[in-house]
């Protein structure tokens, strides 16, 4: 694959090299982690970043690091990620990455002599949508994923990430925590796409991050008795499929009656699937969310609860498996600070999405700026920022960048 990008580019063009790059007929990404549009962008990043004179490594958990100065300690480190959701939209991750390398481009324009390194990251899977972890790639960094699970973990294909990482050539026996490349990041700050409205509603256009809401995932297995939908009565059933979308209507119900809960069912797959044939089995999967995490848990609690009695009802079981878990996080105040200086009269905003700055803020000092999303839709391809909007953000974290270093 071959992306030209012209030199002295603003982040709108740069994004309209990588526009065609796993984008489907319906105008959403399918990016997962290591697959052949995710790979193409991983090769367009270091390509940029070589073009720009950046040393490039890739670490043991498939990490990208692009140095501006020497690998060291104590690094001012930026950066996102280039994988996304099935039908997401074209800024989540992107729009961090190619700030950060205009930002860079900006900074020595201006001759910005820094006292310290700065490195650009990527991140793999930061979506989960490939292997059902969300920031697979800064969990297993810190240590938060152990490498015997990474490796076992499928995806819908059954590849193991094992085989998947080793096609990519990240040798899975390498996979994990890496207190070496953690010390590197002496600050850390992910510029990211605003995923709600909270820009539009004050007319603004940057924000500084103060919170990332807790988020978890649950495997929710429904069995029953696959059969003939010809042959077998009603009453004689024990449809999963039945049962399960019983328990989809009762995971909104108990979401709404927690204040602020969001509980979303987006995968459900009915095994083996067919027209004709009433399913054996049903896996569905519960994303839920709060700013306390004892009332995430009280929700899951509730809806587990209510799944058993539904699935009983139909003549099924029902397990529940908790796949992921990320708790409510502050971002580093006194960093926030800073670039709330370094970007003056810019809103202060709380993230109901997760971010690798999410689960890297347990270990280093972590922020994040986020760019207005006119649509407030995310995860979906009305997903947008302005042109204008995204050639500001590279200034924008120049002036942070700049003024951190
Ligand atoms: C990632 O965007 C998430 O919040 O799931
Ligand atoms: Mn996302
Ligand atoms: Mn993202």
């Amino acid at each position: 694959l071959t992306v030209t990008t012209t030199a002295g580019a603003s982040v709108s063009r740069v994004l309209d090299d990588i526009a065609g790059i796993g984008r489907g007929s319906d105008g959403g990404y399918r990016r997962p982690v290591f697959s052949t549009a995710e790979r193409d962008l991983r090769g367009w990043f270091v390509a940029e970043a070589e073009r720009r004179g950046l040393d490039v490594e890739t670490d043991r958990n498939g990490i990208i690091w692009a140095w501006w100065g020497r690998p060291m300690d104590g690094a001012l480190v930026t950066g996102s990620h280039l994988d996304s959701v099935p039908g997401g939209g074209a800024f989540d991750g992107p729009l961090g990455v190619v700030a950060a390398l205009v930002a860079i481009d900006r900074m020595r324009e201006r001759g910005v002599v820094p006292s310290r390194s700065l490195a650009v990251v990527v991140f793999p899977e930061e979506e989960g949508s490939r292997f059902g972890i969300a920031c697979l790639g800064s969990r297993l960094l810190t240590g938060l994923l152990a490498p015997d699970a990474a490796r076992r973990l499928l995806d819908r294909d059954g590849n193991t990430l094992a085989d998947v990482f080793a096609g990519s050539g990240i040798d899975p026996r390498h996979l994990g925590p890496d207190p070496a490349a953690l010390a590197r990041i002496g600050q850390f700050v992910e510029l990211h796409v605003e995923q709600g409205r909270g820009l539009v509603d004050l007319d603004a256009p940057i924000a500084v991050g103060s919170s990332i809401l807790g988020h978890g995932r649950w495997k929710l297995t429904v069995t029953g008795q696959g059969n003939h939908a010809g042959t077998t009565l009603m009453h004689d059933r024990a449809d999963p499929v039945v049962a399960a979308a019983a328990i989809v209507g009762v995971v909104a119900e108990t979401a709404l009656a927690f204040d602020d809960a969001r509980a979303t069912v987006g995968r459900f797959e009915p095994h083996p699937g067919g027209t004709n044939v009433i399913a054996s089995r049903v896996d569905l999967w519960v994303d839920a969310r709060h700013e306390d995490d004892a009332v995430t848990a009280a929700l899951i609690d509730g809806i587990a609860t209510a799944a058993g009695r539904l699935a009983g009802r139909h003549g099924c079981t029902v397990e529940v498996v908790r796949e992921s878990w990320s708790p409510t996080v502050g971002l580093d105040p006194a960093l926030g600070r800073a670039v709330a200086a370094l970007v003056p009269g810019a809103p202060v905003l709380r993230s109901g999405a997760g971010h690798d700055a999410g689960i890297l803020a347990a270990s280093v000092p972590s922020t994040m700026l986020f760019v207005r999303n006119p649509s407030g839709i995310s995860h979906s391809p009305e997903e947008f920022v302005e042109r204008a909007d995204a050639d500001v953000s590279a200034d924008v974290l120049a002036d942070v960048l700049g003024g951190l270093l």
